[in-house]
């Protein structure tokens, strides 16, 4: 159990499932055990017929700054990587419902490539999208070297991916990994709306609509194999140790 997730059921809107990143201090940097209670929710609400839409959601000011960078050191160091974040990957991919998410601020890493797997992403003005996998040795993750050349073509995904390019949330949209830009006030209350108008349809053609639109999530998951297995290797080489350590000593 940890309370940096935090599971919601809106009594206002209780059709939705908010899975809230709660570790504000830490930029809501994703732990093992966050990714464990994140992939429990998800699949409650796919047991659960009353939950029509799942909503991710973070903190004021920031999304996620990824994966926990001391959780990185401890692989690089033993070599073992931790099932949970492949667990949650592939617990959203095969999900049955809708995901919503809202962002506002920093989405970094696995906190960018998520809304990869979002079905409608509204951001705020103020938001960044980075992914400095190169630059810590690793390599893109979650089905992204998959995903973002298909939906924005090869140059951008490669100035997401490999360049480590920062999109601000108009750029993002331009992609195609965001819906709607809104200010930082409005995310939230935008989020749950889209949310609820979705969980208003008829549960079935959405169910329907989704899986046609989405596609067989069979080869999603094989890629995120393929990449897990270099991100491995790669957590343990020298220069990614390097990285992470820099960033723990700041
Ligand atoms: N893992 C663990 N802790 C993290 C973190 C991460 N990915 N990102 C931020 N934090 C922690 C910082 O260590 C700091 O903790 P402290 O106050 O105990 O020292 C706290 O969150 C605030 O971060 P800070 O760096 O002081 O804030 P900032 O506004 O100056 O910078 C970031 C924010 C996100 C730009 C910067 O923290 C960063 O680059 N983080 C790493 C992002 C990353 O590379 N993620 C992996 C992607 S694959």
């Amino acid at each position: 159990m940890t309370d940096h997730i935090l599971i919601e059921r809106p009594e206002a809107a209780s059709q939705l499932l908010i899975i809230r990143l709660n570790r504000p201090e830490k930029k809501n940097a994703l732990t093992r055990a966050m990714y464990q209670a994140m992939t429990s929710a998800l699949q409650m609400a796919d047991e659960t017929p009353d939950i029509r839409v799942v909503v991710f959601l973070g903190s004021e000011g920031c999304f996620s700054a990824g994966n926990d960078m001391a959780d990185f050191l401890a692989f690089a160091t033993s070599g073992e990587m931790g099932r949970e974040v492949l667990d949650f990957l592939k617990a959203l991919v095969r999900l049955t419902k809708p995901v919503v998410s809202g962002v506002d601020g920093l989405a970094i890493g696995i906190g960018a490539t998520i809304h990869l797997h979002c079905d409608l992403t509204v951001a705020s003005d103020r938001s960044l999208f980075k992914t400095p996998f190169v630059d810590l040795a690793l390599v893109p993750e979650a089905a992204s070297s998959l995903i973002a050349p298909r939906l924005m073509g090869h140059q951008r995904a490669f100035a997401l991916l490999a360049l480590g390019d920062a999109f601000s949330a108009e750029e993002a949209r331009d992609a195609g990994l965001i819906r709607k830009v809104t200010t930082s006030d409005a995310v939230e209350a935008e989020t749950l709306a889209l949310a609820a108008k979705l969980a208003a349809k008829p549960p079935e053609a959405l169910r329907l609509a989704r899986k046609l639109i989405k596609g067989s999530p069979d080869e999603i998951i094989a890629c995120i194999d393929d990449e897990a297995k270099l991100f491995a290797s790669q957590l343990k080489t020298a220069e990614a140790r390097a990285a992470f350590e820099a960033f723990m000593k700041r």
